[in-house]
């Protein structure tokens, strides 16, 4: 299984260019089950998530290739399939979001409901809540969602929970609402750039949307959507991660393709800590100047700062001059990084939902292990500028969501490289079985390994 090592104190120079955003691009392939005939979708970054969803619309009897520059390519053939298994959908939650294009083209669906996860439960009563209101029926039982209509029917519903929105929530009965017949309001629909991206592609396809980007969404169903063409978003998280990286590691750094609409929050708290930002005509450019000022940050639905670059930030702060707090108000419980970075000599005490983070002069290297996607990214940039030698386990975390960090980060002049351990070496669980099988795609395959049908 695979490590990072990183030695660290190594300045960062240069361009790193951003990637299509995982989280944008989800939802959109499982948009393309709405469609008749192909959808053609670009930028689309070579994941380990992107291979499951995939693998989920090759099961659900889509054709699903990969061309080159990130294009991919996906038909429905067949509409047979109504059913997401646990196998795949426990690797990744994000594929619930199947379950609104589903029930919308076909009447009816099974999907395995995800289950919780390292920062905590993920609950999806507001998936179930907006599709009942479009007139479905629904069921929960022996670990799956079943879904039944005929017919949807537009409604009006308020998706809230206690967080705000929900962005699949939200992507989920979107998706259903263009297809249901007459007008749904979604009021408290999330208003992430990713729910953006989705509306416009759906926009393409032949949906009615009006107000996209704002709480409220309004959805004229029509009668049948096509196939489009559609370029996803570059992913601001992503780009966040290498603002970052390269506020933490000093040097002088472009990250090409950050859209600084996108990432208000975090330029403004990244400002407030008096890191040296600015924006460019293709990027946005970051220059290192010793340690941060302390800060405060709460997570937030958007436009608030995200909770997927949360630990990044606490990071950041655990270089800071003085004492910074983070809270948490999207899952309370995802602090499990900062156990990881007290071993690098980082000072994180939990409270409630929230972290203190007393800033350190220097970290140290050590050994480490990964637990989330966003976590390992944390404990790369805290690689970055320990002292000596960081080794990172159990890395397929990282490549759920981060398109060859390492080689990208060492373009920039970090020393950072990933080392495959032998199986005897490792003393780590391995993958689960649906993992396992995952390898890296070729351009111009399809997804699916047809020598182990997963479905
Ligand atoms: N929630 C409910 N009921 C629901 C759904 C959500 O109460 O039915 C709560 C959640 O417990 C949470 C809050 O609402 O407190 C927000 O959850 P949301 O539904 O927005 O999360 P999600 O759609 O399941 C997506 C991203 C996550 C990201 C969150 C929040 C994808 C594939 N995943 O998840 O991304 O953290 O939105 O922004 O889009 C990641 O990329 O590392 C990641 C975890």
């Amino acid at each position: 299984m695979d490590k990072i090592v990183i030695e660290g104190g190594a300045k960062l120079e240069g361009r790193v260019a951003v990637s299509g955003a995982k989280n944008a691009a989800i939802p959109i392939l499982a948009a393309t089950l709405l469609a008749e005939g192909e959808s053609v979708i670009e930028g689309v970054p070579d994941l380990r998530d992107i291979t499951s969803m995939a693998r989920i619309l090759s099961c659900l009897g889509a054709s699903v290739n990969r061309e080159e520059e990130g294009v991919v390519r996906v038909q429905v053939l067949n509409e047979d399939a109504v059913e997401a298994p646990y196998d795949l959908v426990s690797t990744m939650r994000g594929s619930f979001c199947v379950l609104g294009p589903l029930l919308a083209r076909r009447q009816k669906a099974r999907v395995s409901l995800p289950g919780g996860c390292v920062f905590g439960l993920r609950p999806i009563d507001l998936h179930v809540k907006g599709l009942s209101r479009l007139g479905a029926k629904i069921s929960l039982e022996h670990g799956y969602v079943s879904a039944e209509a005929g017919t949807l029917y537009g409604s009006d519903m308020y998706l809230g929970g206690p967080s705000g929105s929900s962005v699949l929530g939200t992507a989920n009965v979107l998706m259903a609402a263009t297809l249901a017949k007459g007008k749904t309001v979604i009021e408290c629909a999330a208003m992430e750039p990713e729910i953006q991206d989705l509306s416009h592609f759906l926009v393409k396809m032949g949906a009615d949307i009006k107000g996209i980007g704002g709480p409220r969404l309004v959805v004229r169903g029509v009668e049948r959507l096509t196939g489009a063409r559609h370029r996803i978003i570059p992913d601001r998280i992503e780009a966040g991660t290498f603002l970052m990286a390269g506020a933490l590691a000093g040097g002088d750094v472009l990250v090409s393709g950050a859209r600084p609409d996108h990432l208000s929050a975090v330029l403004d708290k990244l400002q407030s800590m008096g890191i040296d930002l600015r924006v460019e005509e293709d990027g946005i450019r970051v220059r290192g100047n010793g340690r941060p000022s302390p800060g405060d940050a709460t997570t937030l639905p958007y436009p608030g700062f995200p909770t997927d670059l949360q630990a990044q930030l606490t990071t950041l702060f655990c270089r800071a001059k003085g004492i910074s707090i983070v809270t948490e108000r999207v899952y309370a419980d995802r602090f499990i990084h900062a156990a990881e970075l007290n071993r690098l000599g980082a000072r994180i005490r939990k409270d409630g939902a929230s972290v203190i983070v007393e800033g350190v002069e220097s970290l140290s290297g050590a050994e480490v292990m990964a637990s989330d996607l966003r976590a390992s990214a944390a404990l790369v940039l805290a690689g970055l500028v320990a002292d000596g030698t960081t080794e990172i386990r159990r890395v397929y975390h990282i490549d759920r969501g981060y398109e060859k960090i390492e080689l990208k980060l060492s373009k920039l002049g970090a020393r950072i490289s990933r080392v495959t351990t032998s199986e005897g070496e490792s003393s780590e669980p391995s993958s689960s079985p649906a993992e396992s099988h995952l390898e890296p795609v070729m351009p111009g395959s399809p997804y699916l390994d047809t020598r182990e049908p997963p479905c």
